[in-house]
């Protein structure tokens, strides 16, 4: 993928990641940082964030990048607020918004904002921070350098959703029980799904993110805390089919090669999935209706469940 787009060195960039305190955001930090890139590390764990600042600093402790924790929890909308108008304010500029962080099957709640859980953390709170941050990344424009990006980490398992679009919107504790009975890969699928179509969407809107490129990139299966809501009956058949499990799943470090690699090429582009450190031309084509139709709804629905918190 480098090779045929040509690289672009990440040093003294500013690059905003979410969720990078463990797994593939970690990863992906590391990578960057070793690089000479001034992380921002969008983290809900102070404690956990400080001790990877330091296990980084002392594997490289010369390669001229930065570390800045910075306090961000998905599931309150003033936090994603508090936290946008902080680099707004004292960045002098972002070149890269990554956007990783994400639960898979969290137990089904409403959060302060009276959004579901899953839904807000990995769609609606993703959705505010790019909208918040987009001007932000359009002033750090330079003539001739590659564009500003946003790089939204998704998954293949959006195939598997399905958009119920009063999900995008606040909901009641009555309207939450009727999606009580789905399972938690399902609920994931969808929450990704919608992130998936609110970003391609976007691109679309030209006046929106002029100077910002969009890209989505999908780690594949990989061995994170991600599935630390699975339940333990499943963790059993998991740990029974351990030898074929370890032979298809990746580790952090390759699941993140896609996301490093989408941060270093000269362009991305909108209409593609990269995966595997590829250009998956076929993804949105071959894949199912669902992936590509009714992306516009979403999106409005979306803005509208937003704008409220668009200070
Ligand atoms: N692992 C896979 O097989 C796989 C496959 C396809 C796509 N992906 C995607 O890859 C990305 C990274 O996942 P991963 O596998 O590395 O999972 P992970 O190890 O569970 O990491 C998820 C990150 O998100 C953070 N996070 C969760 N809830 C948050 C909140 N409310 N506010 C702020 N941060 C929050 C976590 O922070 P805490 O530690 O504080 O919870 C953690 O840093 C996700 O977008 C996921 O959908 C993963």
């Amino acid at each position: 993928m480098l090779k045929r787009y040509g690289r672009k060195s990440v040093r003294n960039l500013t690059i905003v990641i979410t969720g990078c305190n463990t797994g593939i955001g970690k990863e992906t930090a590391r990578e960057l940082y070793k690089h000479g890139a001034r992380i921002i590390m969008a983290n809900r764990n102070r404690l956990e964030t400080e001790q990877v600042i330091q296990e980084f600093q002392k594997q490289n402790p010369s390669c001229g990048g930065q570390l800045i924790y910075k306090h961000l929890d998905l599931t309150s909308m003033d936090s994603v607020n508090s936290f946008s108008q902080d680099i707004i304010s004292n960045e002098p500029r972002l070149d890269i918004l990554i956007s990783n962080a994400a639960v898979f099957g969290a137990p089904l709640c409403l959060t302060d904002d009276h959004f579901e859980l899953n839904m807000q953390v990995n769609h609606l709170a993703p959705a505010l921070l790019t909208h918040l941050l987009l001007p932000k990344l359009q002033q750090s424009k330079i003539e001739e350098s590659p564009q500003p990006r946003i790089i939204a980490v998704t998954s293949t398992l959006t195939k598997h959703g399905t958009i119920q679009q009063e999900f995008l919107s606040r909901i009641t504790n009555e309207q939450l029980k009727t999606i009580m009975d789905k399972r938690g890969r399902e609920i994931y699928a969808s929450t990704k799904l919608a992130n998936l179509h609110f970003m391609r969407s976007l691109s679309t809107h030209k006046n929106v993110v002029k100077n910002v490129e969009i890209c989505l990139a999908s780690p594949g299966f990989c061995y994170t805390r991600l599935h630390r809501y699975t339940s333990s009956s499943r963790l059993i058949w998991m740990s029974l089919l351990a030898p074929l499990f370890f032979m298809i799943v990746k580790s952090s470090r390759q699941g993140a090669q896609t996301i490093i690699g989408c941060s270093m090429l000269s362009r991305v582009r909108p209409d593609v999935l990269y995966h595997d450190c590829k250009e998956d031309e076929h993804f949105f084509q071959k894949g199912p209706a669902s992936l590509v139709s009714n992306s516009n709804d979403s999106y409005e629905i979306t803005m509208k469940s937003i704008e409220p918190f668009l200070k």
